[in-house]
């Protein structure tokens, strides 16, 4: 398969960064046995297999500015170019040895989202998409499932902490939505389920209050798989508002009204 030389920089990065996380994976079921547990091991793990993202972005493309999860804003000399990763994603996954955890990074432009990449080490899934050309699961084209109707769609979700937004709201948006589709799901790594959203696998997928490097390269899989996405206003501002709703057009349309009626109930 052809990849366009911006897709090779940004595969080669998370490979090189992957092989640091698959390591750490692999030490983290001894670690599950350990008293100290393995929580500060895997904050050390994100932040490795993020410096190595860096270091290898910043070879490929000097200036460029990167907003990393971990290290956080660095501005480049090159104002309209911006990488956005989260080097780890799925992190409660990863600390208890669940194999669904991915690397995320995405290239914006002018702002808007141009490149997407999006590798699970655990079973060497990797999802590519460029803006007008596709997107990609290893070497097969992705599509949007065609599900027409929300009572027959799979869809996952969020179960955030109590302690983070509110809760009431929380609520009456998963039973609204529960009481409506075929089945409601929590994978827990928010670009896996934008991933899976492109793939077919999973009909659609809301969250509210995620951070930009969780949905930057999965909005440009969901686009370039025919998909729609939006927050939950139904607008093009997820990166701002935090909140993101994607899925076919008719299943995110019902979707998007079913937690808009919750919203207000
Ligand atoms: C989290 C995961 C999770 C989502 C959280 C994110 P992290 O990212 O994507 O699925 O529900 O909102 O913060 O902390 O594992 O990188
Ligand atoms: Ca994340
Ligand atoms: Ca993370």
């Amino acid at each position: 398969m052809l990849r366009s030389a911006l897709l090779n920089v940004m595969i080669k990065a998370a490979q090189k960064a992957s092989r640091t996380l698959k390591r750490d994976f692999g030490e983290i079921e001894h670690l599950q046995v350990s008293l100290k547990g393995p929580a500060n091991f895997v904050t050390a793990a994100d932040r490795r297999a993020e410096e190595i993202l860096r270091e290898e972005l910043e070879r490929a493309r000097p200036g460029y500015g990167f907003l990393g999860e971990e290290g956080g804003a660095r501005e480049g000399s090159d104002k309209t170019h911006r990488w956005i990763v989260d080097p780890l994603d799925g992190t409660m996954n990863f600390l208890h040895g669940i194999p669904h955890f991915a690397i995320s990074l995405a290239l914006e432009r002018e702002g808007t989202i141009v490149a997407g990449v999006i590798y699970n080490p655990a079973n060497d899934e990797l999802y590519t998409a460029e803006r007008g050309k596709g997107a990609f699961l290893n070497d097969q084209r992705l599509r949007v499932a065609a599900r027409k109707r929300l009572a027959d769609a799979v869809v996952a979700c969020a179960l955030p902490h109590p302690s983070r937004g509110d809760v009431e709201l929380t609520r009456r948006e998963h039973i609204a939505v529960l009481d409506k589709v075929a089945g409601l799901r929590r994978f827990g790594a928010a670009a896996l389920d934008l991933a899976w959203v492109a793939a077919g696998r999973l009909d659609a997928y809301w969250e509210r209050s995620l951070s930009p490097w969780d949905m930057a390269a999965g909005i440009a899989l969901i686009r370039e798989a025919g998909g729609f996405v939006t927050d939950l206003d139904g607008r093009d501002t997820m990166l701002a508002s935090g909140g993101i709703v994607a899925g076919n057009d008719a299943i995110h349309r019902e979707l998007l009204a079913a937690l808009k009626a919750a919203g207000k109930a």
